[in-house]
């Protein structure tokens, strides 16, 4: 089980500290937004770099933006281990993905609440990462919706069924009051925004999540 701390839900005028107040964490999440994909802006480029710099944690970067077969490689050239695109915007996710990992990162495609997995099945094999969102892309804090669990679930059973180490990651609304159910149905990476710098210890709530998700996977 992996647990990656979100900075949205960071104090932006002290990322440094804050993603060194998450070193027991696995990587660091960064949500990168163009108001476009989704009705938020948050950070981009620049500040990848600064924090590739600052961070002893990996950068898990999750691309909600236009685009992303022009935008995601720099994201890899800026440091980013993990790059993370959403396939409803993507129009050569194969070829995107192959550049990814040519340059490095790991591959990850995002859907949607409402995007199906099973079109997608046969990408598995270009891909290291699978995210499945449990909110509506655009902003933390928001509910987690229970809806999303039966295609996490049948997400989990076609990368058994495919093999290779393809990490299934659940991002929105997971906190220990949610972590069961997306262990439960097969998530293995937790990104988790305000859970854990919402909280008065981020260090602690990283903790307190993954021995939930431990004891939750058995
Ligand atoms: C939402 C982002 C999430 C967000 C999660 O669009 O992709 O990573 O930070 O925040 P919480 O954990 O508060 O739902
Ligand atoms: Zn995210």
């Amino acid at each position: 089980m992996q647990i990656a701390p979100s900075v949205l839900s960071a104090d932006f005028a002290r990322l440094a500290e804050q993603s060194a107040a998450v070193a027991n964490a696995d990587w660091l999440h960064v949500d990168v937004m163009d108001n476009h994909f989704v009705p938020n802006l948050t950070i981009g480029l620049p500040v990848v770099e600064a924090l590739h710099s600052a961070s002893s944690l990996p950068l898990d970067c999750h691309l909600m933006i236009e685009d992303p077969d022009r935008w995601a490689p720099a994201y890899a050239e800026a440091g980013a281990s993990s790059v993370t695109f959403h396939v409803e915007a993507a129009r050569a996710p194969v070829r995107l993905a192959r550049q990814l990992r040519r340059m490095d990162a790991r591959a990850g495609m995002a859907l949607k609440p409402a995007t199906p997995i099973e079109p997608f099945e046969d990408l598995l094999g270009e891909l290291d990462l699978v995210l499945v969102m449990t909110v509506e892309p655009g902003f933390g804090g928001q509910e987690f919706l229970d809806v999303v669990l039966p295609k996490l679930r049948r997400a989990r059973q076609l990368i058994d069924k495919h093999g290779g180490e393809v990490w299934l990651q659940v991002d929105g609304g997971v906190s220990l009051a949610t972590v069961e159910r997306c262990v439960a149905a097969g998530a293995d990476v937790l990104v988790a925004g305000s859970a854990v710098f919402g909280a008065a210890d981020p260090a602690a709530a990283v903790t307190a999540l993954r021995a939930a998700a431990t004891a939750a996977a058995g």
